[in-house]
């Protein structure tokens, strides 16, 4: 049982220990700010919800807000949600249509694409009032797979230069083509960094995931460290951790995989770590009649799970047919609190392609019509036709704790430990954190947040 590591990064040396004031101070948090949030590409959105002229969203990130739209030309852009006359925040809603946008205030009013439209009494501004500084002030925008990126720096390098080899490892998989099904936010009592390094290791799984030996491989893992602090894992699905005895029948969740894909599971009775190659099979046969193509992704890309994190605070985990896009986001003023983004896309069935198979005799209905609360598997959704685009459900971490919402049953756990955590760190008990190999995501993120803290 070994884990892979292929280093794709240049900057190699690992760090094993550092001073928690990462997550606990006010003065790191703020320097955090300078050099980190209004340095870096940051995700934003996603393409999918401006795809028309005037169709707008805001993305709230820290103490800031961004304004992102679609304008007349087509064009998208982004930019500071703050009027330019006396600094009022712009607009209010979380996302929409708008022919422009009207300060509430002394009703200044902008263009989708930024620039401004009509200013009351003009002729009373004596001193002048040019243009481009009454204009919306602009932010970087770039878009990758249907995600939308935006950056407060004043040279980034492009988007594709920061992804880097991400960019093609990834391709396969066309979240572009993904619909948001669900939209979370969970606010919490912990510093945003706390859930990244939660994402970043499979040391904790087998200790607040038991779930996961009946589905998953966390043994035998693929780590991938990237420049600019991006990270990878891929860790082998539709199988069992062979850290433990191997069930003489598949397990409940292989189960569910299984007759997902209308495979009979008694066939796999002393026959368990058959399923992984059965399951790449079956999907290759049966994909065209239930709508999926998998011409383009590798066998092992047919049962895995693969998790990329993209510096600073994004989580994307996915499978062919589905992805998480898991984003904390810090608060504006406490670096104890943070706010927890959870986006499931879902690729839905290609009708033409279905069409096309059952011209060829084959007919493929999905069972069921539902996702596995716990992994993400070919999901058998309604057809694309029947979609509309959930709204965002903003909680408290409490909600969870009570059991009155979810975030998946993995998440939820992790969500139950990390405010025990952010307490734990703040106490005069403790002072630093000690990590180990298996934690070497965690290193590759914060070398990477140390080289941006502590450059000259
Ligand atoms: S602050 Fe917006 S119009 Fe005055
Ligand atoms: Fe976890």
């Amino acid at each position: 049982m070994t884990q892979k590591i292929v280093n794709h990064a240049t900057r190699t040396e690992a760090i094993s220990n550092f001073t928690k004031d990462r997550y606990v101070s006010r003065a790191y948090a703020e320097r955090e700010w300078g050099r980190l949030w209004s340095e870096t590409w940051l995700f934003a959105g996603l393409e999918q919800d401006v795809t028309s002229a005037g169709d707008y969203f805001v993305f709230e990130i820290g103490h800031e807000s961004i304004l992102v739209s679609r304008a007349d030309d087509g064009r998208l852009g982004a930019f500071y949600n703050v009027c330019q006359h006396r600094g009022n925040r712009l607009v209010h809603s979380e996302r929409g249509q708008a022919d422009g946008f009207r300060c509430a205030y002394h009703a200044w009013t902008y263009n989708a694409d930024g620039t401004i439209r009509s200013i009351p009494d003009r002729n009373k501004f004596h001193l002048g009032l040019p243009c481009q500084q009454t204009s919306l002030k602009k932010l970087h925008v770039a878009v990758w797979e249907g995600l939308i990126f935006v950056s407060m720096a004043d040279t980034p390098p492009s988007l594709e230069t920061f992804l880097g080899p991400v960019v093609d490892l990834l391709a396969p998989y066309r979240f572009r083509d993904m619909l948001i099904t669900e939209d979370q936010t969970v606010h919490h009592y912990c510093n945003w960094k706390t859930i990244i390094d939660n994402f970043s290791e499979l040391y904790h799984v087998d200790y607040i995931h038991p779930q996961h030996q009946r589905f998953v491989d966390c043994c035998n893992d693929q780590v991938d460290l990237f420049p600019y602090g991006h990270t990878g894992v891929i860790v082998e699905g539709a199988t069992v951790n062979p850290r433990y005895p191997v069930p003489v029948e598949p397990t409940d969740i292989l189960t569910e995989q299984l007759k997902n894909l209308d495979l009979d599971p008694a066939d796999f009775n002393n026959r368990v770590p058959d399923i992984r190659r059965a399951v790449q099979l079956r999907k290759r046969e049966i994909g065209p009649a239930r709508g999926y193509d998998y011409a383009r992704f590798s066998d092992e890309q047919l049962s895995d799970i693969w998790q990329f994190n993209l510096f600073p605070n994004v989580i994307m985990s996915f499978t062919p047919e589905s992805c998480w896009i898991l984003r904390p986001r810090p608060h504006p003023a406490d670096p104890q609190q943070c706010y927890f983004d959870k986006i499931t896309l879902t690729l839905f069935p290609d009708s033409a392609l279905q069409a096309a198979a059952a011209a060829n005799g084959k007919s493929g209905i999905a069972p069921g019509g539902r996702e596995h609360e716990v992994t993400h598997f070919m999901p058998g959704r309604d057809a694309k036709a029947d979609y509309t685009r959930p709204e965002r459900d903003v909680f408290d971490h409490h909600a969870i704790l009570s059991g009155e919402k979810s975030m998946t049953i993995t998440i939820d756990q992790d969500i139950e430990l990390l405010g025990g955590v952010q307490a734990g760190m703040r106490s005069k008990g403790f002072d630093r954190v000690w990590l180990n190999d298996d934690e070497i995501r965690v290193q590759h993120f914060h070398n990477a947040l140390d080289d941006l803290m502590e450059a000259p």
